[in-house]
């Protein structure tokens, strides 16, 4: 029976990597590599870099294959089609480098940015190539360092208060305004600076663009005065680079 593990590799320090995660990479046939395009490929090199310094050269095989373009024009209501198409034509590729690449015994893997469970779609799309019943594989899930882990960390504060809840959400909702019953909101894949709305609310912001990185950039402080300041360093990282990844916390005061 084929096997697949799914990896997650850590927010973006090699050194997020676990014991775990190295061990079975290590016996590891084939490892797919999904790119999604010129600018990220600092994302994929970084991936490669991990196989270059853990494993033996020669003892396993990189498939790559594109990522399909997701369609981002797609406005609020239709956000969640777009996402399912777009689920489908990974689910295409995923089925065709499960069957064409790796053999009956053999195993494979996906790197997962992160770790698999927050906001990554690789779960999701190994349950629908399973429930297509084209090609039958075993796989498991390692878990992996998030980037809101790494947030926290970094910052050197906790995820949530005492006994308090705490929300991971998008900045897409965050633009909806700021969720209702908690005091302590993880902001993710914002592409639009969504917390700019919040600069009269009595809220701290801990903000980390490329975590983990050489890149990485920390700020944090009383909204009103940081937002001035990330949205210059945000564009000015994201001009050099040519993309961004950022996240973070806002923090009601009690
Ligand atoms: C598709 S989600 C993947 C999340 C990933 N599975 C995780 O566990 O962190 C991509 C979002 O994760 C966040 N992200 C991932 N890596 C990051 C990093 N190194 N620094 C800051 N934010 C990061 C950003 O909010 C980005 O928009």
């Amino acid at each position: 029976m084929r096997e697949i593990h799914v990896i997650g590799i850590g927010a973006g320090d090699p050194e997020h990597l676990t014991l775990q995660a190295v061990r079975l990479m290590r016996s590891t046939d084939v490892f797919f590599v999904l790119d999604k395009g010129e600018v990220k490929s600092d994302l994929t090199d970084l991936r490669r870099e991990m196989l270059r310094t853990h494993i033996p050269e020669g003892s396993y095989r990189v498939v790559e294959a594109r990522d399909p373009e997701r369609d981002r024009t797609a406005g609020s209501a239709a956000y969640s089609p777009a996402v399912g198409d777009w689920r489908s034509a990974r689910a295409d590729i995923y089925e065709r480098l499960i069957a064409e690449e790796l053999g009956e015994d053999e195993s494979g893997a996906f790197l997962v940015w992160g770790d698999p469970s927050l906001y990554d779609s690789t779960i999701a799309i190994l349950d629908e190539v399973l429930a297509r019943g084209n090609v039958a594989f075993a796989y498991d899930v390692v878990p992996g360092v998030s980037s809101v882990s790494a947030l926290v960390a970094r910052h050197r504060t906790g995820l949530n208060r005492v006994a308090r809840p705490v929300q991971i959400t998008t900045g897409r909702r965050l633009a909806e305004g700021f969720p209702e019953g908690v005091d302590d909101v993880v902001v993710m894949l914002d592409a639009h600076q969504a917390f700019r709305a919040h600069t009269d609310d009595d809220v701290d912001i801990y903000w980390g663009a490329y975590l983990g990185t050489p890149d990485e950039i920390l700020v944090s402080g009383p909204i009103a005065e940081a937002a001035p300041r990330i949205e210059e360093l945000r564009a000015e990282a994201r001009e050099r680079k040519g993309w961004i990844m950022d996240t973070y916390l806002l923090r009601r005061r009690p």
